[in-house]
Parts: C-alpha cells; sequence; structure tokens
C-alpha cells in the first residue's frame, strides 16, 4: 500500500521556552507581548469582534498562511467563543509548510492559561505530520479547522473557498521570500469577495505591491509596539471569485437551519449524516430497520480499492486518509 508523504516539521531553538526558527531565522512571535501583538495586528487588523457579532446564521472564514504555534487560531477560538452567536460556524483554515509536532505546540503555548482548555482539544485531534489536507472539528465551539501542510500558494490553489479575512503571517519576507510572491495573492485574489479583508504584520512594498496588483486595497495602520507601520486592506476588485468545481467545495453554504433527509442508514447514508452534522446540519435518517448497516453494508467482510496518490492534492488526501494512514 502506498505511503502519504510525511512532510519535514519545524526546527526549532527553545528562549524561555518560545520558538525561534532555525529554518528562517527568525521568531514565531513577539517574546515580550506576542500575545497582544496577535490581537492587535490579526484580529483587530480584520475587524473580527465586531464581524462575529454580526454573523449570526453566516460561516466566518478565515485563512492564514502560516500555522505556526497555533497562537492566531487560538486567539481567534477565544474571541469567537466570547463574540459569535449561537447559530453561526468559524472555519479557519490555515496552510503549514513546516509543522510543529504536538509536543511543540504544547511547549510553545504553555506560558498562556488562557488557551489550555482549547489546546487540549487541538491537541486531541493533531494530526500526524504529512502533506495534504486534515480536517479538524469542534463541534461545541462550532469551529472547524482546516489544516494543510505544505507550501501555502500551492495549497491554496487547490482549495475552493470564500475567505472573510486573511491572516498573512510567514516570517518577515526578508527572510522567506519564497512564500510572499504574486501568486500567492493572485490565489489570495481568486478566493476572495468584496468584502475579504487582510491583515498582515509587515509593511514591505513588495507585499503591499503585489496586493494591490492582485486587486486588494491597501491602508497603512501603525504598527504594534517600536514596528511604524502595518498593512491591512479590503479586496476591491470587481472580477468574478472562483466557485470551482462543486465536489471540492469547501466550505458550505451557510448551514443555520439546514435540514436534510437521508433515507437508508447504511455506510453511504451514515456518512453523509456524519459529515453534514459536521457542518451543523440537521439530520434525520429514515431506515426501514430499527438500527444502521443491517442491509448490506452490514457484510462482515468488504472489499475496497483505494486509490491512494503520493501527491499533496484534496482527492489524494480524501481517498488516502481512510485506508493509509497508520
Ligand atoms: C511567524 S510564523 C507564524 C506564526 C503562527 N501564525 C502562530 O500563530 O504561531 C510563520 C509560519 O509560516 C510558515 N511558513 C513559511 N513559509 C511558508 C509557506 N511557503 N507555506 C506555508 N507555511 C509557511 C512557517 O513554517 C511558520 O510556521
Amino acid at each position: 500500500m502506498s505511503q502519504q508523504t510525511s512532510c519535514p516539521n519545524a526546527q526549532l531553538r527553545w528562549c524561555n521556552n518560545q520558538p525561534f526558527s532555525t529554518q528562517y531565522e527568525d521568531v514565531y512571535f513577539n517574546s515580550e507581548n506576542g500575545l497582544e501583538e496577535t490581537d492587535y495586528v490579526f484580529l483587530q487588523g480584520n475587524s473580527l469582534t465586531e464581524r462575529f457579532q454580526t454573523s449570526a446564521g453566516k460561516n466566518f472564514v478565515i485563512a492564514e498562511t502560516g500555522f505556526g504555534s497555533g497562537m492566531n487560531f487560538l486567539s481567534t477560538w477565544k474571541l469567537w467563543q466570547e463574540h459569535a452567536p449561537e447559530n453561526a460556524r468559524l472555519h479557519y483554515i490555515s496552510a503549514e509548510r513546516f509543522p510543529f509536532s504536538k509536543e511543540d505546540l504544547q511547549k510553545a503555548m504553555q506560558t498562556w492559561p488562557e488557551f489550555q482548555p482549547f489546546l487540549l482539544e487541538l491537541i486531541q485531534q493533531y494530526p500526524p505530520l504529512m502533506s495534504g489536507f486534515h480536517r479538524l472539528s469542534f463541534p461545541d465551539s462550532r469551529i472547524t479547522l482546516t489544516l494543510m501542510f505544505g507550501d501555502a500558494t500551492n495549497m491554496y490553489s487547490q482549495l475552493t473557498a470564500r475567505i472573510d479575512a486573511w491572516f498573512l503571517d510567514g516570517f518577515a519576507p526578508s527572510k522567506n521570500a519564497d512564500m510572499w510572491h504574486e501568486d500567492l495573492f493572485r490565489t489570495m485574489a481568486t478566493l476572495s469577495h468584496s468584502e475579504t479583508t487582510f491583515a498582515t504584520f509587515t509593511s514591505a512594498s513588495k507585499v503591499r505591491k503585489g496586493l494591490q496588483a492582485a486587486g486588494f486595497e491597501i491602508r497603512k495602520i501603525p504598527g504594534f509596539g517600536p514596528k511604524r507601520e502595518i498593512l491591512t486592506g479590503q479586496f476591491s476588485s470587481t472580477q468574478p471569485v472562483n466557485t470551482g468545481t462543486p465536489w471540492l467545495t469547501l466550505p458550505l453554504p451557510p448551514a443555520h437551519q439546514k435540514h436534510a433527509i437521508i433515507i437508508g442508514a447504511g455506510l453511504a447514508g451514515a456518512c453523509t449524516a456524519w459529515s453534514l452534522v459536521q457542518r451543523g446540519w440537521k439530520v434525520e435518517v429514515i431506515d426501514q430497520h430499527p438500527a444502521a448497516a443491517q442491509a448490506g453494508s452490514g457484510n462482515h467482510q468488504g472489499r475496497c480499492m483505494p486509490n491512494c496518490q503520493q501527491n499533496q492534492s484534496v482527492a489524494a488526501s480524501c481517498t488516502c486518509k481512510d485506508f493509509c494512514m497508520p
């Protein structure tokens, strides 16, 4: 059976329990007030408190470059808990080329007790470090996390989604020129709509010009601490949003009050029901039998023909996940 490709993990040096990347020779977050900077740059930079408060009945979709220690995700999760209405759902999508191990995540976030309940849930579901798409679900918080282990441009160009807010976080452009590339900005544009915002800690002219050329309006605002300026902005182009192929569409349209009736509680019916419930749908399954898998799906032995591939595509991850993962 073929194997999924494992991806290189983050090479770290630790200083006062704070991670430093030896691959990029750069810090993951500001060592003195990383949390406040995250809040200022990414959460306030995208006006998330106000937007979460008014997201009733909606799916709110955030996309990030560089999951790293998970600090941005955990900060967003906390803000979501505090402000989002009960019938809203958050989809958080993040690309990471060099993921942390579970142990490194724990070590990096141990300084912040307020994250511990969320961190525990994240660690429980954190996937093996294999290239491709990994879907994590936190139904009690109405959050879905799609972790894409691989290069940001490569992964986002395989995605069909409607992003509401971008967190552009990927080390300084001077240390990571590969990521801050016009291909990334163009890919962002295909996933954005007229209310999509972005925020980033950098104000490098390469980033500003690249985003402008891709159709984003740019605002320079004062930076955090000693940083002079950072960039925020909104997608302003009138070009049509990429709707993509329907079988790869992610995430689904607003799930609020969506109701499905599924006839048949065999494998197909049960899997479809599970998948819809993960997305917040109300589901009724109707079957002539009193329990699931009582007919053909209840066979004690079956045969499957997985189509395993070694590339990092969505299709490869979906197909192989159930058959090839250790
Ligand atoms: C400053 S750190 C991000 C910190 C992170 N958002 C957090 O909350 O801890 C930058 C991250 O971007 C990742 N990265 C760098 N280049 C990348 C690329 N081309 N594609 C995906 N991730 C990349 C790095 O591995 C690193 O984890």
